[in-house]
């Protein structure tokens, strides 16, 4: 499973990177917003940033457009800035036409926003590189966001579609290990829920173990 993070925070990328299982970078509008990002040239500045620092991962960089025309000028300016970048692009009517418009010319695209199987069965069709049901959000509403990735996973293989099953959203190190046991090919989450994963006390208790019976032994060793 390829592990993104979710995040425009340069630092925290850096720190997911450096820790050398960092895959890709998701950004969203609000993202960018959280960081002070705004205004065409500081966005583009942005996103160079991340992909220098990504290396060879996939980037996802949102349109703001919600028409096709306005997605395609937008999606082609960003495709253009590096080749990592995978262009966001929601799920609604010219999303789904965008999508198709993208995958045509060879420009990967990434859609946003899916909250249901139906959603995915579209995406696949208009040719999306990656897909993003968005289960933390489900999870907000009631809803077992898991459930859908699991549906996606059956109607994608049933039919041999190659998009990607990008699970968003996640909030916790238990949605990175469920959605790994379900077979979602990517997931994005913040720096917290990946550095989660490391944490046990078992490991903690073990360790200061270890290093205590070694500080004894080379004390005796000394005496
Ligand atoms: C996905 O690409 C989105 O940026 C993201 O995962 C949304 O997560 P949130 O529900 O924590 O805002």
């Amino acid at each position: 499973m390829k592990f993104f993070i979710d995040t425009a925070n340069l630092d925290q990328i850096r720190e997911a990177a450096e820790l050398g299982i960092l895959d890709g970078v998701t950004t969203n509008p609000s993202l960018m917003a959280k960081e002070g990002i705004s205004g065409k040239d500081q966005v583009m500045k942005h996103y160079k940033a991340i992909c220098e620092i990504v290396g060879d991962g996939d980037v996802s960089a949102e349109v703001i457009a919600t028409d096709l025309q306005g997605m395609i000028t937008e999606g082609e300016e960003l495709a253009e800035l590096h080749p990592n970048i995978v262009v966001k692009i929601p799920m609604i009517k010219d999303g789904i036409k965008a999508l198709k418009y993208f995958s045509e010319k060879g420009i990967r695209t990434n859609c946003t926003l899916v909250f249901s199987a139906g959603q995915a069965l579209l995406a696949a069709k208009a040719g999306a590189s990656y897909v993003s049901p968005f289960i933390g959000r489900l999870d907000d509403v009631s809803t077992d966001g898991l459930d859908l990735i699991e549906q996606i996973r059956l109607i994608y293989d049933n039919y041999g579609f190659e998009t990607e099953i990008l699970a968003a959203s996640v909030r916790h190190p238990m949605h990175i290990i469920n959605c790994a046991e379900i077979g979602a090919d990517v997931m994005t989450g913040p720096l917290s829920a990946i550095l989660a994963l490391l944490k046990h006390p078992l490991t903690d208790i073990g360790l200061a173990q270890f290093l205590a019976d070694h500080k004894k032994a080379a004390e005796a060793v000394k005496a």
